[in-house]
């Protein structure tokens, strides 16, 4: 069956917050709404209860490691919804430090992907998808770290050119 996708309003604000593993201790309600859970019933979920098979690993695996680096990380993500359906978000994620400068939780804060980032992504992630599948993830972390290299403009951060894409 062909999955349909849910595209995200302007005002839609897709808030979470998590501990150390990703394990959500707070959804606002348009997180409730989009990913079509009741009220409350995403709290103690891990996040990957909305990941979406199509996600490369790599992606995840990069974004685990710039959170652990006490890094605010910018991302695009593919994620489904209990009906199915699919949603893109252009995703930012910040962890809170507690006073001995350890990490507290993560914060996420998602909007809607631009048509614009979309259009280079969605290609991308497929193209990483069917590398992990023929070579491992290492290969696709490499095919995703030549991507940024190529789209990097004099000394940018990584979070600027996702930005970039983004806008
Ligand atoms: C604050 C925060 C927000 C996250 N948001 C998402 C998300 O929207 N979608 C998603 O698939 N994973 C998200 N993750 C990552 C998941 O916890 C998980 O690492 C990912 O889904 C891969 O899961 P897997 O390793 O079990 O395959 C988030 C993690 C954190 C810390």
């Amino acid at each position: 069956m062909l999955e349909k996708e849910r595209k995200l309003a302007l005002v839609d604000i897709i808030v979470s917050q998590s501990d150390l593993k990703g394990f959500i201790i707070y959804a606002n309600p348009i997180f409730y709404k989009i990913a079509g859970y009741t009220y409350g019933k995403l709290i103690g979920e891990n996040h990957n209860i909305i990941r979406h098979p199509e996600m490369p690993k790599a992606v995840f695996k990069l974004l685990w490691e710039q959170l652990e680096n006490k890094q605010e990380v910018y991302c695009f993500i593919k994620n489904r919804a209990k009906n199915n359906r699919y949603y893109w978000v252009f995703a930012y994620i910040r962890p809170s430090l507690n006073k001995d400068g350890t990490i507290r939780n993560y914060i996420s804060t998602r909007r809607a992907i631009s048509n614009k980032a979309k259009a280079i992504i969605e290609p991308l992630y497929q193209n990483l998808l069917e590398v992990e599948k023929s070579n491992g993830v290492k290969a696709s972390e490499e095919i995703f770290k030549k991507f940024m290299r190529q789209n990097r403009y004099q000394n940018q951060s990584d979070n600027e050119i996702i930005h970039n894409i983004q806008y």
